[in-house]
């Protein structure tokens, strides 16, 4: 297993839509694998893979807490094909956009299906935390990110103070 740099925003590689896996093997899932030690590594609760440079829609989730058993999840072309009329407004971060944080509006119940590290279809039905992530993720498969949930006059805020953070080296570029 190897840890991947992680894409710090504002980046173009972050606003790509990622391809569907054709058929999960040994190469996504070595990506699986390097994908939940670097998000472990980063102490995050999901990692997409454009976050680390390959547009593949395949995605890595652990919303235990630190107290808990791990239990990571792998989750590949991500599918969101039911959500409740419920809407919660939770407060999300991201590994891309490091130290901020915003709340997000989203459906509070999800039913998602994927491809798992055997290729075998699943569906799982997810809310609370677990819920807010798995959306959070797939948005970034296609190339959005949780700033782009909130006003622009906070997400060029945030946007701007990262890149300056960049251009004085004290975030480091992937
Ligand atoms: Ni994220």
């Amino acid at each position: 297993m190897a840890r991947l740099p992680i894409i710090v925003a504002p980046d173009p590689r972050l606003k790509k839509a990622s391809a569907p896996v054709e058929a999960v093997d040994d190469e996504i899932c070595a990506l699986l694998d390097d994908m939940l030690e670097t998000m472990y590594d980063a102490n995050g609760v999901g990692l997409a893979a454009p976050q680390v440079g390959v547009l593949k829609r395949v995605v890595v989730i652990d919303v235990a807490r630190a107290d808990e058993t791990s239990t990571p999840m792998e989750l590949v072309n991500p599918e969101v094909v039911w959500v409740s009329d419920d809407i919660v407004v939770k407060e999300e971060g991201c590994l891309s956009l490091p130290e901020y944080y915003a709340e997000v509006e989203r459906p509070e119940t999800i039913r998602v299906t994927y491809l798992d590290r055997v290729n075998k279809k699943q569906e799982l039905e997810a809310d609370e935390m677990l819920a807010t992530c798995i959306q959070h993720e797939i948005d970034h498969l296609d190339g959005v990110l949780f700033v782009d949930h909130v006003s622009s006059l906070k997400r060029n805020m945030i946007l701007r103070k990262l890149n300056k953070a960049k251009r004085q080296g004290s975030i480091t570029v992937a």
